[in-house]
């Protein structure tokens, strides 16, 4: 039996722009077992950010968490940790790194100096232990003269290296949990397929769970078990990385998945999803938030905002189509697609 480490219930979050407030995460749900490998996918203005940066209490001042809880080992809940308390959970039981690094890693200091500080706030170690860590931790990201890294500034690195001191720092304190937030998403897809290895190597020695945001399904099928799909602001399926795959079955992740397979055809043109992510303002409208982009719709799908439907014991989908039980829609609506 997998015990739960992070359990997102109903989270909500909201933006004020001139003083009204718009909601751009909405009572989303998810929940990740510790040492499970969990992504979220979904286009860019989702909420996927917005999402992981509440988990850690850094959202930027004009948005506030409206509703909902996050718990930690089931017991702490982190929406409602103050800003100090909260520094003793980042890096030592939640780390976070970024598609850049550059604005994680601080321009005037040795890299040496960086890792320190994150060991220093969280364990008491000498300074030669802390040396022959943090010599280890490069070596173990994969730096093979880890004593000439000590010594560089972040721009004597390249993106591929600095991300990999990242990496080193975000796990330097094993934390229960990392959050990835478009972590290859700048690099080289040679590079990328690198960086992808070594956070599922590293992860799986220090027995921490991985929360991978990304906009790329193919990230998600390299590093994920579970996954769930998001799109403006809601998780609208959520499934093992697996089933999935085989059987997606609301119209937005088919999309999203029609648009992977289409890359890997050259000779068909590349499809994509019509249309654009709704904007803030554009949500406050009720219904289902992926109305008017779905080749689906029905009269109630602009009238009623669709709860999560069971599609089956490992499957949830929040679409009016799986209303009367996911199998039969589902057979009819895989029908459809293919005949259109
Ligand atoms: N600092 C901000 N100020 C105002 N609105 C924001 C801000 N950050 C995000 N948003 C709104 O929230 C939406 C979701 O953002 P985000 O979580 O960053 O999306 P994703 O990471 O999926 O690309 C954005 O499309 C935008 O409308
Ligand atoms: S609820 Fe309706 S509009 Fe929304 S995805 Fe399903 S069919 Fe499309
Ligand atoms: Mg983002």
């Amino acid at each position: 039996m997998m015990s739960t480490l992070l359990d997102i219930k109903d989270l909500s979050v909201d933006v004020t722009i001139d003083k009204q407030e718009f909601n751009v995460v909405n009572n989303l749900s998810l929940r990740i077992d510790k040492k499970q490998k969990y992504g979220i996918v979904g286009e860019s203005g989702s909420g996927k950010s917005l999402t992981s940066l509440s988990i850690l209490n850094l959202l930027p001042d004009v948005l506030h968490v409206s509703n909902g809880h996050i718990m930690l080992d089931q017991t702490i809940n982190l929406t409602k940790l103050s800003k100090k308390e909260m520094l003793n959970i980042r890096g030592n039981e939640i780390s976070i790194i970024f598609q850049e690094p550059m604005t994680a890693l601080d321009p005037l200091f040795t890299i040496e100096h960086q890792i320190s500080e994150v060991l220093k706030f969280h364990e008491k170690y000498t300074k030669k232990e802390m040396k022959q860590l943090i010599i280890d931790m490069l070596d173990k990201v994969g730096f093979s003269r880890p004593k000439q890294i000590l010594k560089s500034y972040p721009h004597q690195l390249s993106g591929g290296m600095r991300q990999r001191v990242m990496i080193a720092m975000a796990l330097i304190c094993k934390p229960k949990l990392l959050i990835a937030d478009e972590p290859t998403t700048a690099l080289d897809v040679t590079i990328q397929a690198q960086i992808l290895d070594l956070m599922n190597a590293l992860t799986e020695d220090y027995d921490t769970s991985i929360l991978m945001i990304t906009h790329d399904l193919g990230v998600i099928a390299e590093t994920c078990e579970r996954v769930a799909v998001m799109y403006a602001g809601t998780l609208v399926e959520e499934a093992s990385v697996q089933e999935l795959f085989k059987n997606p079955t609301h119209p937005y992740s088919v999309g999203l998945l029609d648009s992977v397979k289409s890359l890997g055809d050259r000779t068909k043109k590349l499809y994509s999803i019509p249309g654009n992510v709704p904007t803030p303002a554009q949500l406050n409208e009720s219904g289902c938030r992926f109305a008017s982009r779905c080749s689906h719709v029905m009269d109630i799908c602009r009238k009623q905002d669709p709860p999560q439907f069971v599609i089956n014991d490992d499957h949830k989908s929040k679409c009016w189509l799986y209303k009367d039980g996911g199998k039969k829609n589902n057979e009819h609506y895989q029908h459809t697609i293919e005949s259109k």
